[in-house]
């Protein structure tokens, strides 16, 4: 009998995820039509499963997931184009959800009560997307060979006390597109262009590698200074792997800007796809994840910041402290993205 049992829920579980694989209606066991959203992600935290499946088990609607690089994913939306079967595009970086609603890839979405409480730079002015999460992009310092007194703004790494001291990711990685974007509307794009060829002057190598990855070689004294995103770290401090979270403890963060701009800040953010007709289902997911308790989720598993005010944080990322931060709107951002990615390439940033 529990043979037969057994059987029976591997052919429901086959059953299913032969519907999900075409992103097409999903059915329950009793054939009946589940509500479903797809979305595909670049985001690639643990975190994010389980909060799709407290959706479900919440809304009764599925979700399924088509996981990607962000350039992969809106080339395929491209390519889908309205026969696209994604209802969202949920991303780690507001330079993709411009790029996303240049494209044309987007619908408007429709007025809901938490937008109106989220700070107004945190979405499109147009209502094209949403952050939903929030991190900056910061100094790291190794805590013996660096004094924090020595820091102060991205601007100043281009200093030649930094020479061959810095680590910082490939002028492909968009979170450093978004970070020289920003630089570029603080201080126009001559500015941007001296500091992109003095950091290249400063980096220890040509730039290699993940956000962990630059923190290692600060730990391993191969640099002293890192340009990274927080989550990382906080992910690096609670590490299973004993060496990560030595070399997290290792450095120190440092918050630039803070007697000017502020220190760059990014979303992960979401927008509705033109071709989706699920508005219900999709409106629904977007006021869920910026409910205070999936807020809170974000903050206290995945080391990110919430965007709506008065929800609790991390341990880890209250120790950091509070801090200024640049409240530039991120479209702005978005639409620095292209120049950015030519000033990197025109000051020989690899
Ligand atoms: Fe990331």
């Amino acid at each position: 009998m529990l043979r037969f049992g057994c059987l029976l829920v591997l052919l429901y579980a086959f059953v299913l995820s032969a519907c999900f694989s075409d992103m097409s209606t999903a059915y329950d066991a009793n054939g009946e039509a589940l509500r479903i959203i797809n979305v595909y992600t670049d985001r690639h935290y643990p975190i994010d499963d389980s909060l799709y499946q407290a959706f479900t088990n919440q809304f009764g609607i599925k979700v399924n997931v088509v996981k990607g690089k962000s350039e992969d994913l809106l080339a395929r939306i491209d390519k889908e184009g309205s026969a696209t079967k994604a209802d969202i595009l949920f991303t780690s970086d507001v330079g993709r959800l411009h790029q996303a609603k240049k494209a044309g890839f987007f619908q408007p979405l429709p007025s809901f009560e938490a937008l109106n409480i989220l700070p107004s730079h945190l979405y499109d002015g147009e209502k094209y997307w949403v952050g939903v999460s929030k991190r900056s992009r910061v100094i790291v310092y190794h805590k013996e060979r660096v004094n924090p007194n020595e820091l102060s703004t991205y601007e100043d790494l281009v200093d030649e006390k930094w020479r061959g001291r810095i680590a910082v990711r490939s002028k492909g990685n968009v979170y450093n597109q978004s970070l020289l974007a920003s630089i570029i509307a603080a201080n126009g794009e001559e500015k941007a262009l001296e500091w992109v060829k003095g950091m290249v002057e400063n980096m220890y190598q040509s730039p290699k590698g993940n956000d962990r990855d630059q923190v290692n070689a600060v730990f391993t004294g191969k640099a002293d200074l890192a340009i990274v995103n927080t989550y990382y770290l906080g992910q690096m401090l609670v590490s299973q792997d004993p060496i990560e979270r030595e070399a997290a403890q290792s450095v120190g963060l440092f918050f630039p800007n803070q007697s000017d701009r502020g220190a760059h800040i990014n979303v992960s953010g979401l927008g509705v796809l033109k071709a989706s007709q699920r508005l219900e289902e999709t409106q629904k997911f977007i006021t869920y994840l910026l409910s205070s308790s999936v807020q809170q989720k974000f903050a206290s598993t995945n080391f990110e910041y919430p965007v709506l005010p008065g929800v609790s944080k991390h341990e880890i990322v209250e120790a950091w402290g509070g801090f200024k931060s640049d409240a530039i709107p991120l479209a702005l951002i978005g639409e620095n993205n292209t120049k950015a990615i030519q000033l990197f390439d025109k000051g020989g940033w690899k």
